[in-house]
């Protein structure tokens, strides 16, 4: 995610500089090379031996010593983004005021690389007027504040003011910061999940599907640059990224609805939901009794998304569908690439072991119009994702 991106982590004197050392870590794992400068007053909170054993750099903290002399200004040069967390009050309140009497000050006055902050303060200072308007003034320097977060307090109260997690503010500085830009100023929409037809007030004719496989197209797309919107049945998935719209849905006329309302702005579709393809013809309005021995419903056919978009798809739109199959499948995939006027479908195959529903892997094959094909190995739903989109790339030739 950060692969060869240069982090220049600051850190100050806060008691959540201990999250410092997990977020070197993380920074590190998703591939960034990091350097560390810290204020005299942070080492009380967090070792510099700890943090140059993780960064494999050596920590900087005193602008000279005797014999050598920290060069601040090439140290913010080298940064792509230089972050600071946890940003103490005192801190903020010196960078607020162009005050320089630390090697990190210096750094932040110096530097020409974007700056972010990750405050962390008990919840009184952080309400303090004076507080207020010192991150108004970094704001209005151009600096990006990460907002804190609310629980539990080192005074041992509950509120705001904790620094965001770890892993937040890695995904946040990917979002902001470093994402591919090949699909920007492309829109995309993905369908995710189960639709649930309703046959009473408390029961649904629903499937298996977890919504997995269309979450990961969705991330993958926006890693990518693109502005992705997620038509989403009911799910236990949470989306990775804030940038990611949610439209959530139940049935699959909702799902149609939301489609259709995007389909004219979208330039990539990939319809990944599982779809009921009959509801009930009608809803009870009361709850169905079992005074009876057998009971029929009657089934009604939903609408079809994949086939209405492909229906009215214009020229530079990209559609893509999938098809679960157990016999056939290779006819039945090209098939329905035809019938739904779909550039690409991609082909689960329930034979396959450890693919499909509910599973955190998958192996498909992927049809295109032209009657080529590609298999893609058994590989996890987020290597699976970022091979189609990378497909799709190819495709549309951006
Ligand atoms: N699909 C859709 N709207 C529906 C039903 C399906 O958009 N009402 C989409 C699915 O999201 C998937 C593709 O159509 O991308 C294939 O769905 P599938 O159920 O496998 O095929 P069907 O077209 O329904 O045909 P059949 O069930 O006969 O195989």
């Amino acid at each position: 995610m950060l692969k060869g991106k240069k982090i220049l982590l600051g850190i100050t004197a806060s008691i959540a500089a201990y999250k410092s050392i997990l977020l070197a870590r993380f920074l590190i794992k998703e591939g960034a090379e990091v350097k560390v400068v810290m204020t005299q007053a942070a080492i009380d909170f967090v070792s510099p031996l700890v943090l140059s054993t993780l960064t494999n750099n050596k920590v900087l903290v005193d602008i000279s010593s005797k014999d050598s002399w920290a060069n601040h200004v090439m140290l913010g040069r080298w940064a792509d983004v230089f972050l600071i967390a946890p940003l103490s009050c005192n801190t903020l309140a010196k960078m607020a005021h162009g005050q320089c009497d630390n090697l990190l000050l210096a750094v932040y006055l110096s530097s020409t690389c974007p700056v972010v902050v990750a405050p962390a303060m008990d919840e009184d200072m952080w309400y303090h007027p004076s507080t207020k308007k010192n991150i108004i003034a970094l704001k209005e320097y151009g600096n990006t504040i990460i907002n804190v977060g609310t629980g539990d307090l080192a005074s041992g109260l509950f509120g705001e003011g904790r620094m965001a997690e770890p892993e937040d503010i890695v995904l946040f500085l990917f979002e902001n910061f470093f994402r591919e830009n090949v699909l920007k100023n492309k829109k995309a929409l993905v369908t995710a999940g189960p639709t649930y037809e309703q046959l009473d007030p408390v029961r649904f004719v629903g499937n298996h599907s977890s919504g997995k496989m269309g979450f990961a197209l969705a991330e993958a797309l926006y890693e990518k640059g693109a502005d992705v919107t997620i038509v989403s049945g009911t799910v236990y998935q949470t989306k990775k990224y804030k940038g990611i719209n949610i439209s959530k849905v139940e049935t699959a006329e909702e799902m149609y609805n939301a489609c259709m309302q995007l389909h004219e702005e979208s330039d990539i579709e990939i319809m990944a939901a599982a779809v009921a393809d009959y509801k009930p013809a009608e809803i009870a309005s009361e709850k169905i009794k079992k005074n009876q021995t057998e009971l029929t419903l009657q089934l009604i056919k939903t609408k079809d998304i994949l086939a209405t978009l492909g229906a009215s798809k214009k020229s530079g739109q990209f559609l893509a569908g999938f098809a679960l199959e157990t016999n056939n499948e290779k006819e039945h995939a090209l098939n329905k690439l035809k019938t739904k006027n779909a550039d690409m479908i991609i082909l689960n195959s329930l034979k396959d072991t450890n693919a499909g529903f509910g599973f955190d892997t998958n192996k498909v094959s992927v049809f295109f119009k032209d009657e080529s094909s590609v298999d893609l190995e058994l590989a996890s739903k987020k290597e699976i994702a970022q091979q189609i989109v990378e497909l799709i790339i190819q495709k549309i030739h951006v």
